[in-house]
């Protein structure tokens, strides 16, 4: 049966694989995106969907709760996507990060419990953890956000958890470690660090580390994105759960710029700045729960991630 999706941020770098990945599947999807750091030309090999009517794109904000509930009446789920996806911009700028993050959280909340949709499932971060000790950061740990990005989306988390005691609605929070692949913007000085070193090194400029380049990540494959998020939406026992959606896998930044090297044939050296306000030394997710509630494991290891990231880079 044909069934319709909402995809906030649906312009984004992870929505608009969710969104492309549905409409392979013949489902009908809306998005709604106010393109602030999406593009369109993530959407463009999807031009023939719109066209046959399968894919609707709705330039709107998720602050505003009219257009919400006018677009999602009749939808069946929702992937909310939708945020200002960075650490520093949330640093220069709480009050929006707030706004979008917690406020149009809500929104789409609302609109989904007000449409009777079947299930949220939400783009929750690892930045929830903070610097909470421990190697695996597990969703038993005591949150301790270290900026005002990390307080709005463990908000959002909060809200998804509440609307699934309160009102009933069913909702999943996801929360995404270092999410990276084809698509992924480089161009700002927001962007995330996977784009950026590969945009730099593959024009032979040198990647900047802030710090000394010892601090690891999770970095997740976006297809592993994807699948988790499938899982998510119809998963029987994983209503009103929050859970890691990532790979247990753990890469320095130096290490990184190692791997990049070596797919570019290059032999650039990073250049170092000062530690950024905000970041945190390393973030490895546990992932147990995900595995037992939604049956979810990585399709996609790290290598053949960064090699396909890398070529997209390239072929641009
Ligand atoms: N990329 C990661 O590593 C990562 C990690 C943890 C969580 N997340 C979360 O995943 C989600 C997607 O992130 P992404 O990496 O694809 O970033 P992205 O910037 O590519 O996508 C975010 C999308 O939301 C849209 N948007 C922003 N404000 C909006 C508004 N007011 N109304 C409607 N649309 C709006 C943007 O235009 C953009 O298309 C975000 O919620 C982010 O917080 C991402």
């Amino acid at each position: 049966m044909t069934e319709t999706y909402i995809v906030t941020g649906g312009a984004g770098f992870i929505g608009s694989h969710i969104a492309e990945h549905l409409l392979r599947r013949g489902n009908h999807v809306r998005i709604v995106d106010n393109f602030a750091t999406g593009k369109r030309e993530n959407l463009a090999g999807l031009a023939d969907y719109a066209a046959s009517g399968a894919l609707e794109l709705h330039e709107v904000s998720i602050t505003d709760k009219d257009a919400l509930d006018r677009i999602f009446a009749g939808a069946d789920y929702v992937f909310h996507q939708a945020a200002l996806p960075s650490v520093p911009r949330s640093v220069a700028d709480p009050l929006t990060s707030n706004e979008i993050g917690v406020t149009g959280t809500l929104n789409v909340l609302l609109a989904a419990r007000d449409a009777g949709v079947k299930r949220v499932a939400y783009a929750a971060s690892s930045s929830a953890y903070g610097d909470v000790e421990g190697e695996y950061k597990t969703e038993d740990m005591v949150p301790n956000p270290q900026s005002p990005y990390a307080v709005a989306k463990l908000a959002g988390e909060y809200y998804c958890k509440t609307f699934t005691k309160v009102y009933g609605l069913e909702t999943v929070a996801l929360r995404y470690f270092n999410v990276f692949g084809p698509r992924q913007d480089e161009t700002s000085q927001y962007s995330a660090v996977i784009p950026r070193f590969v945009a730099a090194m593959s024009q032979g400029k040198p990647p900047t580390i802030y710090g000394d380049g010892t601090q690891s990540r999770d970095f997740t494959y976006i297809d592993n994105v994807v699948h988790g998020n499938l899982l998510a939406i119809t998963a029987p026992d994983a209503a009103g759960e929050m859970m890691n959606l990532a790979t247990g896998g753990r890469i320095s930044l130096l290490d990184l710029v190692g791997k990049i090297n070596t797919l570019l044939g290059t032999d650039i050296t990073p250049v170092f700045a000062e530690p950024r306000k905000g970041d945190i030394k390393h973030s490895r997710a546990g992932t147990d729960k995900a595995r037992d509630l939604l049956d979810f494991a990585p399709i996609v290891d790290f290598d053949t991630g960064l090699a396909r990231t890398v070529e997209w880079f390239l072929k641009r």
